[in-house]
């Protein structure tokens, strides 16, 4: 055999089909495309179902990749083994209706016994029960005598995911030698022990499976062929198993050096670092795909398996988090390769222990809670935790359930799925009513809505914003109206218009509806759930009736500012992926006349230079003046063009375009200026947070960017007048008064500490004698309570011997200390004693130690009384 690790090989594996025509075709992203029937690419046919069903024309009819993936049905077993794993690659060689079985045999052979040197007497196959044509290639075109050709059946032997291309397939084995088997008599491949390891699959793909599970002939057969890329090295490097191979043990060292445990030394070591080397591959893939940890679809992939890294590394006895720096073990080896990690690490590692310091915040709680709930199950002698408990583990500290699941799981304790998830749907339901309940305020819903039932207005208002039209439907409070007289509100229906109604974040038009001097204003224009466009109208003079013939005019000022608004959250969106990442998702917008407001996902504050940079592109492509145009399309072919939607809306099989030039494409259905230098001028206002993950900016453009502008000059006008400058003096001008400010600073500071040595000397004057005692009981003002204490210890130290007991009153506040000197400690004195009777005279309270103590007071019209009680109190004290 060649010595090869796993990066030869993959290479090796590329060249070998490229030489046999194949077009080498980088792996895809971890994200299926056009795909709704998986969560993520889990295999190297995945990415490439259109062209086995003919629904899209490949590049080239033979095609080689390999191709990353993730599995996360066993994610539970994932550690407990050293067979699972979530991340691996596969090498993989297809055929789109050119070659069939027989050279993908022989390639295949080819490839295993010349270029990777495996020797022919170890290698087995298996070929789909009654293949007798996969059976002849292997025995007469290859060579494999027959007794090393298994048959196995529909189990074993044919190849199929949920839905789509699928079929028989014939299996490669390598005979790994007796000491891995089970040693039983007629152990071959099938048998579930270690000793015929399963290496590739070649999958005859002549079928078309759909969503019933019926298959469909395919038109022309192809070929499919599937390699573990780990898997191959593990036998080229003859390794136990994949985390023992060289470049994956390398990641794997990084956490034995981490964690200061070495791996191999005990079982239960082992599976943390297992999960932790295994995890580290498939959230930075999933990151540098586009993923953020959330709690859904993809991003709650990749939220567990961050998590259930770090509680590992909580197992191993890590404290703080550490994934960022085995992220980069596993970068430095895979950079050449996959040169997109290299140039993400940062924002790679910043997502991952985001993720992870946020999990270290709730754990320790949540932990601390479950065991808790363990306690009191062994306590009580239960087995199964209450669904409710879970539940609240998971919505108030952030407890997955597979997490609670395996950590009791770990100690033979189960929990109530059903309960839990009947919790969770009613919480969902309550949101949906919360949310239900926030959209339908006002006066929007007024009753009227279900009046206009079946009513559709034609929309003309992308061509033009006013025309004449007639009225159809009017309700004022909720009832139908034939008229609509000066004074009143109400909802006017008209045949055709040109005001827009609120739809996707951009906010319904204004403008007025009228006939001759008869004038009502649309305050307002709303779909209701029916698709009628609804006008709210105010009449201001005159009347209206159903049937008349009218002006409708939107107001134009009004609408130019939120067209401006809204591609310019076009541009925006598209400049926030090009700085931060292709992460980058809408997840809300709003198109008002005055502002917009974006928010999208992203893990962190934007830094002060992403926001710059962000606004000049967008000022750039303005500058660039760029044609605006909308094009209406199919779905699909919008999809083909790479046009940007919102993951979760349903659209109509025809569907609107907003093209800014090439450099933004997106599904939209808003109206929209012509030309980027129409927009003007865009100011970012603000960016914040309002949910984990998600970010907001807000952004004036135009008219209000123009404002924005004018209202800073002005205000910088004052400034300069203030300071009795010129403008372009202003910061001069305000770092030298700064300076100045901290130069009296200073001069105040030691005039005040000249002071409190005259105070302190005052104080000093002020010594009785009680019993051949040195006693001070003082009120000074305007200390607190810090420098109350250092005028103490200044006056401690002239004294040598005595006690001390000081008052001030500062801001409204009364604070009282009190020192007492070592030799008098001895005596019996207490400082702590002393002040919690004095503080209390004026209703304060306080103590400390017998040198030292220190208390609040409360009526400061007692304060020189509390202290004249000074001398009884250290009298009573000294016997
Ligand atoms: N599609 C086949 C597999 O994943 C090759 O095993």
């Amino acid at each position: 055999m060649k010595n090869m690790g796993l990066h030869e090989i993959r290479e090796e594996f590329l060249k070998f089909f490229n030489g046999k025509n194949h077009m080498i075709l980088p792996s895809f992203s971890l994200i299926p495309k056009n795909d709704r029937s998986l969560l993520l690419i889990n295999a190297g046919m995945a990415p490439l179902k259109p062209y086995f069903t003919g629904e899209k024309v490949p590049p080239n009819k033979k095609v080689v990749t390999c191709q990353k993936c993730i599995r996360t049905a066993d994610i539970e077993n994932v550690g407990l083994t050293d067979r699972h794993a979530t991340f691996f690659e596969m090498l993989g060689n297809f055929s789109f209706g050119d070659y069939f079985k027989k050279e993908a045999i022989q390639w295949s052979w080819e490839f295993l016994t010349k270029i990777l040197e495996i020797p022919e007497e170890n290698l087995w196959v298996s070929v789909y029960m009654d293949d007798d044509e996969a059976f002849e290639i292997w025995n007469k075109s290859v060579g494999v005598n027959t007794e090393k050709i298994v048959r196995l059946g529909k189990e074993d032997n044919f190849w199929e995911l949920e839905v789509g291309p699928c079929g028989p397939c014939s299996e490669i084995y390598v005979d790994r030698g007796e000491e891995y088997g089970c040693n039983k008599l007629n152990c071959k491949p099938g048998c579930d022990c270690d000793r015929f390891m399963e290496i590739w699959n070649l999958v005859f793909t002549q079928y078309d499976k759909d969503k019933f599970g019926k298959y469909h002939p395919l038109e022309n057969p192809n070929i499919d062929t599937g390699m573990g890329l780990e898997r191959i090295a593990v036998i080229m490097e003859d390794a136990k198993n994949i985390f023992e191979i060289k470049e994956i043990r390398k990641i794997l060292r990084e956490v034995e050096k981490i964690s200061g445990k070495s791996y191999g030394t005990d079982p239960r070591i082992n599976i943390s670092i297992r999960v932790i080397t295994d995890h580290v591959r498939a959230m930075t893939f999933l990151v540098s795909d586009g993923v953020l940890p959330s709690n859904e679809g993809r991003g709650y992939v990749l939220r567990r398996l961050i998590r259930r890294a770090a509680r590992h590394g909580k197992l191993l006895g890590i404290e703080k988090p550490f994934l960022q720096n085995v992220v980069s073990t596993f970068i430095q080896s895979w950079k050449v390769q996959y040169p997109e990690l290299k140039r993400r690490e940062v924002q790679l590692k910043n997502v991952i222990n985001a993720e992870e310091e946020k999990f270290q915040e709730t754990i320790d709680q949540g932990i601390q809670i479950l065991e808790g709930y363990i306690e009191e199950m062994v306590k009580n002698n239960k087995k199964c935790l209450n669904g409710e408990k879970a539940f609240k583990l998971y919505d108030t500290y952030g407890f997955p359930l597979d997490l609670t699941k395996e950590i009791l799981e770990e100690k033979g304790l189960t929990v109530d799925e059903n309960e839990f998830n009947i919790n969770m749907e009613k919480q969902r339901k309550r949101a949906r009513k919360a949310r239900e309940e926030f959209s339908d305020s006002g006066w929007k819903n007024n009753g009227s809505i279900d009046l206009f039932k079946g009513i559709k207005t034609k929309f003309k208002g992308y061509e033009t914003i006013s025309l004449k039209t007639k009225i159809i439907a009017i309700s004022v409070e909720g009832s139908p109206v034939n008229n609509i007289e000066e004074g009143e509100e109400g909802v006017l229906v008209l045949k055709e218009t040109p005001f827009y109604a609120e739809r996707g974040g951009q906010v319904g038009d204004i403008g007025y509806i009228k006939k001759d001097d008869f004038k009502g204003k649309v305050i307002d224009t709303q779909y209701t759930k029916d698709e009628t466009i609804v006008h709210y109208v105010r009449m201001e003079s005159g009347e209206l009736s159903v049937g008349d013939t009218v002006n409708a005019i939107v107001d134009s000022k009004n609408r130019r500012d939120i067209m401006r608004n809204h591609s310019a959250t076009h541009l925006l969106h598209r400049a926030l992926k090009d700085v931060l990442g292709e992460h980058v998702k809408q997840a809300g917008s709003i198109v008002l006349p005055d502002k917009l407001r974006f928010d999208f996902t992203h893990y962190e504050a934007l830094k002060d230079e992403e926001l710059k940079m962000v606004q000049n592109i967008v000022n750039e492509k303005i500058l660039d003046n760029i044609e605006v145009r909308t094009i209406e399309t199919s779905l699909k072919e919008s999809e083909y063009m790479g046009a940007v939607g919102l993951f979760e809306d349903k659209y109509k099989d025809i569907v609107r375009v907003v093209q800014i030039g090439e450099y933004s494409k997106e599904l939209c259905g808003g109206t929209h200026i012509d030309n980027t230098g129409n927009i003007g001028l865009f100011k970012i206002t603000s960016e914040s947070s309002i949910a984990s993950g998600i970010r907001r900016i807000e952004a004036i453009t135009g008219r209000a960017a123009y404002d924005y502008l004018n209202k800073l000059e002005y205000n910088i006008i004052d400034i300069s007048n203030i300071l009795k400058t010129d403008r372009k003096s202003i910061v001069k001008k305000i770092k030298s008064i700064t300076n100045e400010i901290k130069e009296k600073d200073k001069q105040i500071e030691s005039l005040k500490s000249k002071m409190s040595l005259t105070i302190a000397e005052e104080v000093l004057n002020q010594v009785q004698d009680v019993n051949g005692i040195n006693v001070i009981a003082y009120r000074v003002n305007d200390m607190d309570i810090n420098n109350l204490r250092n005028l103490g210890d200044r006056i401690r130290n002239d004294l040598n011997s005595g006690v001390i007991v000081l008052a001030s009153t500062d801001n409204g506040k009364l604070y009282f200390i009190s020192m007492v000197t070592k030799d008098l400690v001895k005596r019996g004195l207490h400082a702590g004693n002393i002040i919690k009777e004095i503080a209390k005279l004026t209703g304060g309270r306080g103590g400390g130690r017998p040198d030292m103590a220190q208390a609040g007071g409360k009526d400061l019209s007692k304060v020189q009384e509390a202290l004249n009680n000074v001398p009884s109190v250290v009298k009573r004290q000294l016997k």
